[in-house]
């Protein structure tokens, strides 16, 4: 679905809000309201001629449209979706090619007084034949995967984003980091309810964007990681965000570098160690005042040793999240395949953690993550590593 298509879903959201909102201060058939109507109803006919069908869900906090996520709308309209699934007891709500002006009126009557409990009679009371109203979805264990793979998208989505704003050397906006919060805490919600999903979730990988995937590979590994030790919701969300920035750095590192099949020079090794510094010095440029992802930007390849990079005094004390996303960094990049190596099969990486216990990852957290891979079922296993 292209850009324009998303910002006309956003659009056509604000315009059925726009009408809800004005039914409520005038009348229902006040001029304002008839407007307001006009203007949704157009803007549905359009979308709806070349894209046939539009259909919005409402997921706990999340709005989707078509199967995309709307980060943004999520945030603003949170009250609104909660009355609709809660008040309302309407979860999805879903226009076809054809609509007819008098249709829009009876969603408008839908959303400002309810349906009356059963929404099959509702629909056929008002011979309603291109709009259907589905009830709230419960929340189970497929729809929460399914939910999870959205948000996990949507995240790679908002993270070109945000790579692209640093590229064009902008400042990252107060919306891009809500609309990271929003995605990182709907899977995070949903790894909450079933750690393996983490381990499920970071077996999606690519081989073209390694670097986007990566980062919200080891997001979703250091949520499982977190939520495996216990770190409460508050505290989780902020070492989401912290993992899926924390190789912000290399954007300043040549694609031939990050690509090269085989070692690195010593030329070529000087410009990769910079990235933990330069990523912290983007992020503390990030407006909000949490420090927490420029601590693990510069932190993450340090090593529990201290051996890595960038080099620090003996006394140095490494913040626990900057060893989760280290372990989480080097599981994930071991278990995926590049131009210069093959995915090492999962046994063989936990085997190489083992011995990397104590010196390049914190140990602790190398047992907890042997117990995530542990649980998982067989086949998923086979799945992560390929
Ligand atoms: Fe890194």
């Amino acid at each position: 679905m292209s850009d324009s298509a998303l910002e006309q879903m956003q659009v056509i959201f604000v315009h059925l809000n726009g009408m809800i909102r004005t039914a409520n201060l005038y009348q229902p058939a006040h001029p304002q309201t008839r407007k307001a109507k006009q203007v949704l109803f157009e803007a549905l006919t359009a979308f709806l001629g070349t894209h046939g069908k539009l259909m919005y869900r409402f997921m706990g906090d999340l709005l989707i449209a078509n199967d995309r996520i709307l980060p943004r709308e999520s945030l603003v309209y949170r009250r609104f979706l909660d009355v609709c699934q809660t008040e309302r007891r309407i979860g999805s709500l879903a226009f076809t090619n054809g609509l007819e002006e008098r249709e829009v009126g009876s969603v408008l009557e839908a959303f400002a007084d309810g349906v009356g409990g059963n929404l099959t009679e509702w629909t056929v009371r008002n011979r309603l034949t291109h709009v259907t109203l589905g009830p709230p979805i419960e929340a189970d264990k497929q729809s929460g995967e399914a939910i999870a793979r959205r948000a996990y998208s949507g995240a790679i989505e908002a993270m070109r984003d945000v790579e692209a704003t640093i590229r064009r050397r902008e400042p990252l906006s107060m919306e891009q980091l809500s609309t990271l919060g929003v995605l990182t805490s709907a899977m995070l919600q949903q790894i909450v309810a079933d750690t393996g999903l983490a381990l499920r979730l970071a077996s999606i990988k690519s081989y073209d964007e390694y670097t986007l995937y990566h980062s919200v590979n080891v997001c979703v590994i250091s949520i499982g990681l977190g939520v495996a030790i216990g770190l409460p919701e508050n505290i989780l969300r902020e070492l989401a965000i912290a993992a899926l920035l924390h190789d912000l750095g290399k954007i300043a590192v040549p694609l031939e570098i990050l690509r090269k099949p085989g070692l690195l020079d010593e030329p070529e090794w000087r410009i990769m160690r910079r990235h933990p510094v330069r990523g912290a010095d983007l992020l503390s440029r990030m407006p909000g005042s949490n420090r927490l992802p420029m601590i693990v930007s510069f932190e993450h390849q340090m090593r529990y040793d201290l051996k890595g990079y960038p080099f620090v005094r003996e006394d140095w004390i490494q913040h626990p999240f900057s060893r989760i996303v280290c372990l989480a960094d080097i599981f994930d990049a071991m278990t995926t395949r590049r131009a210069y190596k093959q995915a090492i099969p999962t046994e063989k990486v936990l085997a190489y953690l083992r011995d990397e216990a104590g010196k390049a990852c914190d140990p602790r957290f190398v047992t907890v993550l042997e117990q995530m891979v542990r649980a998982l079922p067989a086949e998923a296993t086979a799945e992560a590593s390929a």
